[in-house]
């Protein structure tokens, strides 16, 4: 898709928030700081819409960006940030959640990754739990352009087998730096919509 129109329409804590249009939704997920944002700004070819930061727990509310009257990326913060209390982690935990398994609107988690290492604890919880919501999924493997060509296939692995990812969702390796795998990104978001 060839993206002209975005709006930053809301950053929302609770359903009353959410916006009521209708379009289909693309939640993003993943650590905190392993590049959430930066997915969306190149897929929307904008340098710095969502805001991205060297220093994790940038993102903190569920903030959705409206895209050509046509869709919704919502940029969720990022889960495994060790400088969070646990009441804050607790009301993190009951907002995605609620929100992830509440939203007819969604069409898929993009689950995020960093494919130059193995799953965390906390990817795997949390592809765990879209599997166990039945909640369709697209696995993006980023930070591709850290690490050479002739790796991706052998880190691709790992990561599938550590999330003991399910056939029908595919697994993107991808590069918010250099635009590796974008086209493939949006044909996998344009079939769900
Ligand atoms: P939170 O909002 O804190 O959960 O983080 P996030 O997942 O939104 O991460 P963000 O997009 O802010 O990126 C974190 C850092 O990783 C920034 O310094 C980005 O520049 C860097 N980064 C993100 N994607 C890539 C990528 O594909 N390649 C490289 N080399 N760096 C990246
Ligand atoms: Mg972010």
């Amino acid at each position: 898709m060839k993206v002209n129109n975005v709006e930053m329409i809301m950053s929302a804590v609770k359903p009353e928030q959410y916006p009521d249009n209708g379009y289909p939704e693309f939640a993003l997920a993943g650590r905190s700081n392993v590049g959430k944002s930066s997915f969306i700004n190149k897929m929307i070819g904008r340098k710095s819409l969502a805001r991205t930061s060297s220093k994790p727990g940038k993102t903190q509310t569920l903030n959705f960006y409206k895209i050509e009257e046509q869709l919704f990326f919502v940029d969720v913060p990022g889960y495994g940030y060790a400088k969070v209390s646990k009441s804050e982690r607790e009301a993190w935990g009951k907002m995605i959640e609620r929100y992830l398994t509440g939203r007819e609107q969604l069409r898929a988690v993009i689950q995020i990754v960093d494919l130059r290492h193995a799953p965390s604890e906390d990817d795997r919880l949390m592809y765990d739990f879209i599997v166990h919501y039945n909640l369709p999924a697209i696995i993006i493997a980023t930070k591709a352009d850290k690490i050479p060509k002739g790796k991706w296939m052998k880190h691709k692995k790992v990561i599938k087998d550590a999330l003991n990812l399910r056939p029908e969702d595919p697994l993107i390796v991808f590069s918010s730096e250099k635009g590796i795998g974008m086209e493939e990104a949006w044909r996998e978001i344009e079939s769900r919509m």
